[in-house]
């Protein structure tokens, strides 16, 4: 096999309590694109649209996860990458996460499997290095092994996959505004106290237990942010409207997704999740703001092979 075409897909980080540890891969949305081995050596970009985005490798996170991967590699030759965008630069569904992680995960079955997952998730977060500053493995990790996923430690890198409840959905806004990763995590204090650890490790063990448990309610009392959103939601116009408005048409919790400006809701069931959309929708167009709006299953698979 010469080449594949792959689908990486979009995916929520942080999932409210969890900054930087939490993450989970959705279906309605993701990235394709087309990787072909060459015989000479590097990574070269070759087709990108969708988005505006460089096309040097150094520039590029697929180029740079790419070459991560090459660098440990004992493979001779290099990879085109063609990349085509759905998911929108800087809209906090992990648009980054997706061109890297799609890359390296394409790369590496076009060598027949050298590198294991963990592996992968490490050259992937050189992409998010580049995006963002920080090699964060929040939204790599669920866009490569699907599902839920928890960074439950980065050095040494260790991640567990978390069960999906089969009802859950997510609906996730967008409004039509740039927040870049780099920038909202500037805003974020680098301190905690105690008591807000001790509010926010219990909604992330409450929120694990409820995952595997299929138990929508503990879920729900889970997502709760006591670090992290109540700085951040300052940069989200109509940020706590479409929040309440979320909670009032039946959605289990609601929060920012990723770093923003998105904002996801999780729900039982597709009607639940349609109405939630209906109430975010409403709170943008009453303040005269676009927005993109999707409603998806979760994506247990993570990233995926193509017919060409
Ligand atoms: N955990 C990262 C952050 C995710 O919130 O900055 C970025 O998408």
């Amino acid at each position: 096999m010469n080449e594949i075409k792959i689908f990486c897909p979009a995916t929520i980080a942080n999932i409210s309590c969890g900054f930087d540890v939490l993450g989970v891969a959705l279906d309605a949305v993701g990235d394709e694109m087309i990787v072909r081995k060459v015989s000479e050596k590097g990574i070269r970009i070759t087709k990108l649209t969708g988005q505006d985005l460089p096309l040097e490798t150094e520039k590029n996170v697929a180029g740079v996860a790419g070459l991560a991967f090459l660098e440990k590699s004992d493979y001779d030759g290099g990879f085109e990458i063609e990349i085509y965008k759905k998911i929108k630069a800087g809209s906090g569904i992990g648009s980054s996460a997706a061109s890297s992680t799609g890359a390296v995960w394409a790369m590496n079955e076009l060598l027949d499997g050298p590198f294991s997952k963990l592996d992968l998730v490490k050259f992937a977060m050189e992409g998010e290095r580049l995006a963002s500053g920080v090699a964060h493995a929040d939204n790599v990790a669920p866009a490569l092994f699907g599902g839920f996923t928890l960074v439950r430690s980065y050095e040494p890198l260790d991640i567990i996959e978390i069960n999906t409840p089969s009802e859950l959905y997510a609906t996730v806004i967008h409004p039509q505004i740039e927040v870049k990763t780099s920038d909202s995590r500037s805003v974020l204090r680098t301190n905690i106290t105690l008591a807000q650890g001790i509010k926010q490790w219990g909604n992330v063990g409450g929120l694990v237990a409820g995952l595997f448990t299929s138990d929508y309610d503990l879920i729900g009392r889970s997502l709760v942010d006591h670090i992290v959103e109540p700085i951040r939601s300052i940069l989200i116009p109509g940020f706590d409207e479409v929040k309440s408005g979320a909670l009032k048409a039946g959605a289990l919790g609601c929060g920012i997704s990723g770093s923003g400006p998105s904002i996801f809701a999780f729900s039982k069931g597709e009607t639940a999740a349609k109405k939630v959309a209906e109430s975010m929708k409403n709170v943008y167009k009453n303040i005269g703001i676009d927005y993109d709006v999707h409603v998806s299953k979760i994506n247990v698979e993570g990233v995926r092979m193509l017919d060409v």
